[in-house]
């Protein structure tokens, strides 16, 4: 693959303070961009982090036209650094883009232009289990036109940020029973930007009654449990793990299938299928319901400790060997190197 590269001429990793990121504020040294135009990806570059230039007429201002992924790579204690899963990245983005009438971008143009951005920045990932580099694909429509149809031209882009693992506190959701995040035939299983943006009002809704996200509900009825803001979710009834089938309403997680395979080879009985509000706000009545979880890139697999359905409030109970405790440390372990990849799941950056 053709690849320009300009190097920075000074690092600026040493005006950064690793203890004390916030997330997703700082970014590394390089970017890796690559332009459509003229039916085709231009040559990819890899140049200095810096501001870009837009006409304020660029579609994405307007129409949203533009998706995303996010994935995190590790260092070990001998400074290799490892992906976790990237293919999986490389095709949902391209699945995000069909939904939004935009071109796939290239695999190899993906995968290679990654792996040189991140030896270039190596430096800024840190060692050691409190930290990751969290990398975010996205493309966006550039073509200088306000006509609502979609547009001729796109950019690329890889950046990096380096994130200390993401402690989100105590998390609580309310069940979606007025507001939706996704509906049938729409775009909820792409990483399209506009589903994140329709989601911050009934999220800041949730929070200002104490509630840090929201649990979407199907649209059609609110009577089954779909997923949270950036994460996948999962019940533990009993001792059986359930989670919602993947659907054009719900994004297929690259943590929900790798808990799910996890779980399964930890001999814990999973079932994917439709997952009834009533039957959990039952499970919890009945004390039956022991476990829920989130599952996503930014914090691999968050507890929720409560939630509130029609102003009805349920903690859940504090349990000791919970299955979340137990299948993050699996997933971590394969992610940091710390322990055998039977999947073939971990990348080495080369
Ligand atoms: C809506 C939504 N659901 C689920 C996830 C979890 O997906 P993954 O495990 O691939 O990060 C994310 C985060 O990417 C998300 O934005």
């Amino acid at each position: 693959m053709a690849l320009q590269i300009e190097n920075i001429e000074k690092s600026r990793i040493s005006d950064v303070d690793f203890g004390n990121l916030k997330f997703g504020e700082i970014f590394t040294d390089h970017m890796f961009e690559c332009d459509f135009e003229n039916g085709a990806w231009q040559t990819p570059k890899i140049r200095p982090y810096q501001s870009l230039t837009f006409d304020p007429s660029a579609k994405v201002f307007h129409y949203g036209q533009a998706v995303f992924e996010g994935m995190k790579a590790y260092k070990d204690t001998n400074n290799d650094v490892w992906l976790f899963r990237p293919d999986q990245n490389q095709k949902r983005i391209n699945i995000s883009a069909e939904r939004l009438d935009m071109p796939a971008f290239p695999k190899e143009y993906f995968l290679e232009g990654l792996n040189t951005l991140l030896k270039m920045d190596s430096e800024w990932v840190q060692k050691g289990d409190d930290f990751a580099l969290y990398i975010r694909p996205f493309i966006i429509a550039t073509e200088h036109c306000v006509s609502a149809a979609t547009s001729n031209r796109y950019k690329f882009m890889i950046i990096c940020s380096p994130v200390q693992s993401y402690f989100t506190g105590e998390v609580r959701v309310v069940f979606a029973d007025e507001y939706s995040r996704a509906a049938n035939g729409g775009v909820g299983f792409a990483k399209a930007a506009g589903n994140y943006a329709a989601s911050f009002y009934p999220t800041r809704l949730a929070s200002e009654q104490g509630y840090q996200q929201v649990l979407w509900t199907d649209a059609a009825n609110h009577e089954f449990l779909e997923e949270a803001g950036t994460m996948n979710v999962f019940f533990r009834v009993n001792d059986t793990l359930l989670t919602a089938p993947t659907s054009d309403r719900i994004l297929d997680g690259v943590t929900r299938k790798s808990v799910i395979q996890v779980a399964k080879d930890e001999g814990i009985n999973v079932e994917v299928r439709n997952v009834r509000v009533s039957e959990i706000v039952e499970a919890a009545r009945k004390g039956e319901l022991l476990e829920m979880f989130g599952a996503g890139t930014a914090v691999v697999i968050s507890p929720i400790l409560g939630f509130s359905h029609q102003n009805e409030t349920f903690e859940l109970p504090k349990i000791e060997n919970s299955y979340a405790s137990i299948i993050k440390k699996r997933i971590t372990d394969i992610q940091r190197n710390k322990a055998e990849d039977k999947f073939g799941w971990r990348v080495k950056v080369q």
